[in-house]
């Protein structure tokens, strides 16, 4: 029983279906009485996807079809979207009783599975104020007419009006009625004849009553200011002896459909629809209630009047029915339902009022989404933020980089807030934290940093409708790579470095002092270095090249172990890994290139056993060292002091020292050679400033001795003990000062065998 919409939206209108519950509460059920007529709103959600409806009077029950609505003054509208149906019955359909008022009575039947359950509904309004002499309805269904039937017509003839009651019809009547088309007169024919064909003549409320469906074979349609209006024309005649009498019933409506503009529905009719004396009066409203035109202008619709009287409707008025249809795509529309009255006078001061129920929507209005990325870095999640939902949409689940999720979840992969607006609107916002496994990490060399990507597919659905609208966005973000760093371990012989590989890798390099890490440099120090797919591990042991030692005791030492992280691009150092580790060794010797030499000796390795090393010192008996075991000493003295020989030996200069022991006996006779040797290239003020400064440090050995008999610069009987040669840096010794500043400049033994220029410096220096 849906009637017709405007615009063809109907179609889908009616696919939708509703939900039920089988009975009819309070709040589902809403009937009021308006100025023509009874209106009666049904929850459907109440009454089922078909509600039927019976008029009810005392000669019986009549169902409501759709024929017979348009015959009898009802028009039910169907609106599954909004879960409504409309019932509106005339103050002049039929059934209705007149006590003290206009009583309808209706059953209505619900149909649940098949199960069919009455309700009654009974409703009395009081009879309609204010007639005007002519009264035209252009429902959605029908054209109805009434007419005062007193008017200019003398007394003794009214009774016969009642002949047109069809209760009262009898074989008898001799009422005929002309149709009257453009420039055509149809054959007359009885009413009973009429009534077949689907016409309606009534007495009620003394008026006569005429009402017909539209698109009848009797009715026309004109332009009339370029507005179609369909008109249906009846003349009543019967004749009473020598008195005929006529009466021309005329109902002409706009069929305008309407249309969409700027915001507007827009909807007209001529002006002139009935001869009219000075200009039409124009209330309209929605819903049935009406207003006068400048409150209808204030509310903010269009009210012309100029020959055609032009009705626009805000699309978001109130009063109007929205609703959001997805179809690859999210869409709404607006429904309206319109109640017009148009008032003119005719010349006769006889007053005509035509009222129009008219049903209008839009057409589909695309709606846009609205996302806007408000990642914020700091907070380390993505945020999108997805607005401009229409109410009615409600988000069903969401994609994440393809992974699906409902919505709400209860997962802990990401959050959706949904925030209402008061403008019909809500808004989710998405937030899905960086390190999220389900973030797609990319490296970017472009950028040299990461890229972040989320792949969002929203999935939207309108109320109560189950189609799908996807909705996508993609978040991208770029985060800045930070520099590798070793993880470091130290164990009794060296430190391990271990680096796993990254996408990144390729943008640094590594460095140990000045030179880059390679395979051919660990080989040259040795390091041990193996590097997989997964990792590089470095090992270096506790005496290699790169080192630097401090807290040299004859406890342990600490050697600290630096690789430099530098941009590959730049050179630049973006980080260090630095690992200091205490070590352990019975004897070591450290040439450092600030000239000083540090050696540990073990002397019990020389001396014969049980005897106890008393009275050390070096060349210089001044000399003592900084710490002593019984077994070990440790000394620590610059190169030039403490009676040092000084040597130039094919490119390098070494000094050497010894370290002489009494072991019990009073001489003390026996030593230990300790000597440090640079390159001479790399020597910068050798003697000249009694400052020494060396590129690279001296390599050291300890060779024991028998000590010699007379001086000479080095023994070659001497058996040289593997020593522990070490670099010491250009650090600051903590070392207390262990040498008399009278014995600075002593370096007595020295051979000039070719060097020349670098003696004659020394000459010049030590003056
Ligand atoms: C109308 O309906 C109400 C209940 O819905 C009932 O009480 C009342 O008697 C009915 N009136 C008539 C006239 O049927
Ligand atoms: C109306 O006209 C038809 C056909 O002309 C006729 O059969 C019928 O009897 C008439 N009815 C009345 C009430 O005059
Ligand atoms: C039309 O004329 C009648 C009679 O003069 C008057 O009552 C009515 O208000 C006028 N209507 C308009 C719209 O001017
Ligand atoms: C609705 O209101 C929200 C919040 O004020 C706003 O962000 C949004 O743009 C509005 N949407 C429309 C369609 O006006
Ligand atoms: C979003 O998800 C739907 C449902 O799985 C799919 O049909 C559609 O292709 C997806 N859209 C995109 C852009 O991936
Ligand atoms: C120290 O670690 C290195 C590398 O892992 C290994 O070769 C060496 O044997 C270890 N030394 C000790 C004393 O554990
Ligand atoms: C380690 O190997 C990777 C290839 O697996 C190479 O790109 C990288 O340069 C190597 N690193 C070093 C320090 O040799
Ligand atoms: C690094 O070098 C590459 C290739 O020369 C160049 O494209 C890139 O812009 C450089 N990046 C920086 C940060 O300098
Ligand atoms: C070094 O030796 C001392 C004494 O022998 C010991 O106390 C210390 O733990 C050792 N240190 C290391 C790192 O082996
Ligand atoms: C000390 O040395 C002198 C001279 O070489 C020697 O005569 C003397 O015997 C030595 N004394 C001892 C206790 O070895």
């Amino acid at each position: 029983m849906a009637f017709k919409l405007n615009f063809g939206v109907a179609f889908f209108l009616s696919l939708w279906s509703t939900v039920g519950c089988d009975f009819l509460v309070e709040g589902v059920l809403e009937m009021e009485c308006h100025d023509r007529y009874l209106a009666i709103a049904l929850d459907l959600s109440a009454t089922g996807a078909n509600p039927r409806f019976e008029a009810v009077d005392r000669f019986g029950v009549h169902a409501i079809t759709e024929a017979y609505a348009a015959m009898c003054g009802y028009s039910i509208t169907l609106l599954p979207f909004l879960g409504m149906v409309e019932l509106r019955a005339s103050y002049f359909s039929c059934h209705i009783e007149k006590v003290d008022g206009l009583e309808f009575k209706f059953n209505l039947i619900t149909n649940y599975d098949g199960e069919e359950v009455f309700y009654v509904l009974n409703k009395t309004c009081p009879p309609p104020r204010r007639m005007s002499s002519r009264e035209v309805t252009c429902e959605v269904n029908y054209m109805e007419v009434s007419m005062r039937s007193d008017l200019s017509c003398p007394s003794e003839i009214n009774s016969d009006w009642t002949a047109l009651r069809p209760t009262h019809s009898t074989s008898t009547s001799d009422w005929q009625v002309i149709f009257q088309r453009l420039d055509e007169q149809l054959p007359p024919m009885n009413l009973s004849q009429a009534r077949k064909k689907g016409y309606t003549f009534d007495l009620m409320h003394d008026r006569i009553v005429f009402r017909t469906s539209y698109e009848k074979p009797e009715s026309y349609r004109v332009e009339v200011s370029d507005v179609p209006v369909e008109v249906v024309h009846a003349t009543l005649f019967s004749r009473k002896s020598w008195i005929v009498l006529m009466v021309d019933l005329i109902a002409a409506c706009s069929m305008d459909e309407g249309s969409y503009d700027s915001g507007y529905v827009l909807w007209k009719t001529p002006e002139a629809l009935y001869s009219s004396y000075n200009r039409t009066q124009i209330s309209v409203g929605l819903n049935g209630e009406l207003v006068d035109k400048e409150s209808a202008i204030t509310l903010g619709f269009i009210v012309e009047t100029q020959s055609t009287i032009k009705i626009g409707i805000p699309y978001n008025t109130e009063g109007g029915y929205r609703k959001s249809f997805v179809d690859n795509g999210i869409f709404e529309f607006y429904m309206f339902n319109l109640y017009l009255k148009q008032t003119s006078v005719d010349e006769h001061y006889e007053e005509t009022a035509v009222r129009f129920q008219r049903t209008l929507v839009t057409p589909l209005l695309p709606c846009s989404l609205f996302t806007e990325d408000q990642t914020n870095l700091k907070e380390g999640m993505f945020t999108i933020y997805l607005g401009d939902v229409p109410e009615d949409v409600e988000l069903i689940s969401v994609k994440l980089n393809g992974e699906e999720f409902r919505v709400p979840s209860d997962v802990n992969v990401f959050s959706i807030v949904e925030t209402i607006h008061s403008n019909k609107t809500h808004s989710y916002t998405l937030k899905v934290p960086l390190h999220n496994p389900i973030i797609i990490q990319k490296f970017s060399k472009d950028a040299g940093a990461m890229l972040h990507i989320l792949d969002v597919n929203y999935t939207l659905a309108a109320d109560p409708e189950h189609k799908f609208y996807y909705h996508t966005v993609s978040v991208t973000t770029l985060i800045d790579v930070s520099p590798p760093s070793f993880h470091a371990v130290c164990n009794k012989t060296g430190i391990s470095f271990q680096l796993n590989h990254q996408p990144s890798d390729y943008l640094w390099k590594f460095d140990i002092g000045p030179d880059r890490l390679t395979p051919a440099l660990a080989a040259k120090h040795g390091y041990i270095m193996s590097n997989n797919s997964q990792s590089l591990l470095l090992f270096v042991p506790q005496l290699a090249h790169g080192f630097k030692y401090t807290d040299v005791s004859l406890k342990g030492f600490l050697g600290t172990f630096e690789i430099l992280v530098k941009s590959l691009n730049t050179s630049q150092v973006r980080a260090s890994t630095t690992k200091t580790c205490p070590f352990n060794s019975t004897e070591m010797i450290l040439c450092s290139t600030s000239g000083w030499m540090t050696v540990v000796v073990d002397l019990s390795l020389v001396v014969k056993s049980n005897r106890i090393v008393k009275e050390t010192s070096l060349i210089n008996e001044l000399c003592v060292p900084k710490e002593t075991d019984g077994n070990r000493v440790l000394f620590s003295f610059p190169l030039h002091s403490c009676g040092s020989k000084v040597e130039l030996s094919r490119g390098n200069v070494i000094y050497q020292n010894k370290i002489y022991y009494n072991s019990g006996s009073a001489n003390a006779t026996e030593g230990v050679m300790v000597q440090c040797a640079y390159p001479l290239a790399g020597l910068h003020s050798l003697f000249s400033t009694h400052r020494f400064e060396s590129d690279k440090e001296g390599v050291g050995s300890i060779i024991p001795s028998k000590r010699p008999t007379q001086d000479t610069p080095r023994s070659t009987e001497a058996t040289t003990r593997p020593a522990t040669t070490v670099a010491l840096q250009k650090t600051k010794s903590k070392n207390p000062v262990l040498y008399l500043s009278s014995f600075y400049p002593t370096a007595r033994y020295i051979k000039v065998p070719s060097a020349q220029r670098v003696v004659a410096n020394f000459k010049k220096g030590t003056k």
